[in-house]
């Protein structure tokens, strides 16, 4: 009764102009490993849980994408969103389908924009925490070592007994996406993991949080059934997600929640969210750049992020800590350290269309 979620939905507009609403990161090969996110996190999976216990959920204009890239997959096993609603609409519609068609399902949620480098030790650690989740109502996440302030992630702050011998920790604070002074103290203390975003629980588990912290939505998908994958239950569902609060999972229910567990995890765990972390993760070349594509040109240039999917000739000059992105669509050239800030150019950018 293991099941596997991909959640695939998100439109990572921190990647843009690559990352786009018609084409978003998941479906990128943006590391150039002749897999894309989305299939690169279902091969994962598929090492522990049956392939036919795998669902994806994304929004209804990239479940034919979703198929093409995951051939193995029936279309039964891909949950359509009318629209993204972050992540915790996301995780109760899955939690609600799956525990129809298994009230006991152990899942295991996954999103699709990680990389792994140690996938034995990452199975090790779920396989852990599935064990747990199997036992007790407990939300289960896997926790990182930070490595710098970054306030992109969830910080996990966990119970240290020296008594507790045990390798899962019961989680005393969770906080998404502190503030950068506050992220700054927490990598100063010590005692605090980046929460993975990989969570592990029994889907009754999850469904009762949701019922205890966000009734209101817990509430407006009670009444659907297993006609979920029906057309009227697609009806319903588009009703629903016309009002349902935008919340991700992390704020709506890990940040609440008293029966977090989190397994401190080290496996060459990376977020691929951003151009910069782009950057960190790739070889360097001299002057410390990273350079992807064809016809790049450099000159006085240090510590930058050249990538262009163009088939032009693209010279810089001067360029310290700079990202540079050129695709058919937009050109991109910002600060290394605005990484975060691209998210607020393309809401701008939709503003001023
Ligand atoms: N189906 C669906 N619908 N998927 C979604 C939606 C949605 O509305 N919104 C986001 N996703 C998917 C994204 O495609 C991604 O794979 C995953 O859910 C997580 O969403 P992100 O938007 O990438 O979240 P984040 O990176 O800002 O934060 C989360 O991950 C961090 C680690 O990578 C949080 O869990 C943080 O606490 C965590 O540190
Ligand atoms: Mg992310």
């Amino acid at each position: 009764n293991y099941f596997g979620v991909i959640m695939a939905g998100g439109i990572g507009s921190r990647f843009w102009p690559l990352s786009t609403t018609e084409y978003p990161k998941q479906f990128h090969d943006i590391l150039g490993t002749g897999r894309t996110f989305l299939q690169q996190t279902f091969d994962r999976l598929k090492k522990f849980i049956p392939l036919e216990q795998i669902y994806v959920v994304t929004l209804e204009e990239y479940v034919s994408l979703t198929l093409e890239q995951l051939p193995e997959i029936s279309a039964s096993q891909v949950i359509a969103e009318p629209s993204g609603m972050n992540t915790a609409p996301c995780n109760l519609y899955a939690a609600k389908l799956i525990h129809e068609i298994n009230p006991e399902a152990n899942i295991v949620v996954a999103p699709s924009d990680h990389v792994i480098l140690d996938e034995t030790v990452f199975v090790q650690k779920i396989e852990l925490a599935l064990n747990q989740a199997e036992k007790e109502e407990v939300l289960v996440t896997l926790g990182i070592q930070p490595t710098r302030p970054d306030t992109g992630y969830g910080y996990i702050q966990y119970l240290t007994d020296a008594k507790n011998k045990s390798e899962i920790k019961k989680v005393k604070t969770f906080t998404e996406k502190p503030g950068i002074e506050l992220a700054e103290a927490f990598v100063k203390s010590g005692d605090f993991l980046w929460n993975a975003g990989i969570f592990i629980w029994k889907a009754k588990s999850i469904l009762h949080s949701f019922q205890k912290y966000l009734p209101e939505m817990y509430e407006s998908f009670d009444h659907i059934q297993t006609s979920l994958l029906t057309e009227e239950g697609k009806k319903e569902v588009k009703e629903i997600y016309s009002t349902v609060q935008m919340i991700s999972i992390d704020n709506g229910i890990l940040e609440k929640a008293n029966n977090v567990f989190v397994i401190p995890s080290s496996f060459g765990w990376s977020d691929l969210g951003t151009w910069k972390s782009l950057y960190e993760n790739s070889e360097k070349l001299e002057d410390q750049n990273v350079k992807r594509g064809k016809h790049i040109i450099s000159y006085n240039t240090n510590d930058s992020l050249i990538y262009t999917t163009q088939n032009k000739a693209i010279i810089v000059d001067g360029l310290e800590n700079y990202i540079v992105v050129d695709t058919k669509k937009a050109l991109l050239i910002c600060p290394m350290d605005k990484d975060q800030a691209i998210k607020a150019f393309v809401s701008d950018l939709k503003l001023n269309k």
